[in-house]
């Protein structure tokens, strides 16, 4: 069937919105039409050639939809059903999903070819094949996708905020609460207040956390925070030590969050530098692959008790996590909406990456009209 997809051709070279070719469903796969695409930061790490991902590639991995084919195989899924894209897929069988780490997956390690899962591909563009990242390529009017990389929901949740559950919200969230593990009663800085650390703050309030100071150089994204548990606030880190300090009478801070857009090796001395002695410093934003090497105060990281925690989803479990998430919304706990600044169009991608960048979203979210 004929369909509609942005597609990067080049790193460096905006997205091409353009028709693409789709193949039905094969053994495990189905067909899903997405209804909103959530436009992440790593989508544009991609585009910006930060890291490595086969091209030509379909962007997006945040998403929501309705399935509209099954394919051969599939058992616990059925037309008609709404689902989320989780940007990892999570296999069920592997030590990690096992173990209840299924953001650790071994079908990780597909992730950036492209093809899918079980090999080929089913979009095709220009006479080429087309690959879709994360396995998912939600930057489409519709696409095809392995079974392990959506989840259910029910179909009370709108699509808008619904397509934030596949990275945003358990990204950001769980980074405070799997990773942090934030207590009640503590101090928790978020460094940079995007999709990601919007939702790390809102994770912290959930956990009970007693000082939340959202730190970015933008004034909106901070006064965004204080609607979403922030209750101070700073334009940079330098910045944020001194009210750091003077919050918590010296001591620092028990947990940071590093979600920054783009991270780079200077930038985690200071980072460590707001926590404080047996501290727990998450690392969620990204770097590019060609600058992410830090250098680091060894004595104090020891003597200090410090921990630098890396994390990818968040520590999340998709099949447990995306319908956890989803009822924390439904019982007005989590706050969605307020997460979504402006809905684009498919053809505007460009233009929704371009507000992203210029700091004027929390998240843009890409919503289909058909
Ligand atoms: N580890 C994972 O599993 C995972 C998943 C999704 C996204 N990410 C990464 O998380 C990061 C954030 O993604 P996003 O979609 O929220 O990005 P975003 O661009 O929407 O937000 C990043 C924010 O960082 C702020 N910022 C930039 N420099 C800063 C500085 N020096 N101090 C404080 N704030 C600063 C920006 O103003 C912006 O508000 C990206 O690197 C993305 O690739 C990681
Ligand atoms: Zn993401
Ligand atoms: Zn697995």
């Amino acid at each position: 069937m004929k369909s509609k997809a942005a597609i990067l051709w080049e790193t460096g070279r905006p997205w091409s919105v353009e028709e693409i070719e789709l193949d039905p469903p094969q053994q495990n796969e189905v067909l899903v039409r997405i209804e909103a695409a959530g436009m992440c930061h790593s989508d544009d790490h991609v585009r910006a050639g930060d890291g490595y991902a086969a091209l030509p590639t379909i962007g997006g991995h945040e998403g929501a939809g309705v399935i509209e084919q099954v394919g051969p195989g599939i058992e616990h899924l059925a037309v008609g059903d709404h689902v989320v894209f989780s940007f990892l897929p999570a296999c069920g069988r592997c030590r990690w999903c096992a173990s209840g780490r299924s953001n650790l997956c071994d079908y990780g390690q597909f992730l950036m070819e492209g093809s899918m899962i079980s090999g080929g591909y089913r979009a095709h563009a220009r006479g080429k094949d087309v690959g879709t990242l994360s396995l998912v390529g939600t930057f489409s009017e519709r696409t095809v996708v392995h079974e392990t990389s959506i989840v259910k929901i029910d179909q009370d949740i709108p699509f808008e905020v619904a397509c934030l559950l596949g990275c945003g919200v358990p990204t950001g969230w769980g980074s405070s609460v799997n990773i942090g593990k934030v207590q009640p009663g503590e101090t928790v800085v978020v460094v940079g207040i995007g999709g990601i650390g919007a939702n790390a703050v809102q994770g912290a309030r959930l956990a009970g956390a007693q000082n939340i100071v959202a730190v970015d150089p933008v004034a909106f994204k901070t006064d965004q925070a204080k609607i979403l548990g922030a209750t101070h606030t700073a334009a940079s880190m330098e910045e944020a030590m001194g009210l750091v300090q003077d919050i918590t009478r010296g001591v620092m801070a028990d947990v940071g969050v590093n979600t920054i857009g783009v991270v780079e090796g200077w930038m985690i001395q200071p980072f460590l530098d707001l926590v404080s002695k047996g501290g727990r410093a998450v690392l969620t934003g990204m770097a590019r692959n060609v600058d992410d090497k830090a250098t680091l105060g060894l004595q104090m990281f020891s003597l200090f008790e410090k921990s630098l925690l890396g994390t990818v989803y968040g520590g999340c479990n998709p099949r447990a996590d995306i319908p956890r998430l989803a009822d924390l919304y439904r019982t007005g706990k989590l706050q969605l909406d307020e997460l979504v600044t402006r809905t684009y169009s498919l053809d505007q991608i460009n233009e929704g990456y371009a507000d992203m960048l210029a700091g004027k979203n929390i998240r843009g979210v890409i919503v289909n009209q058909f």
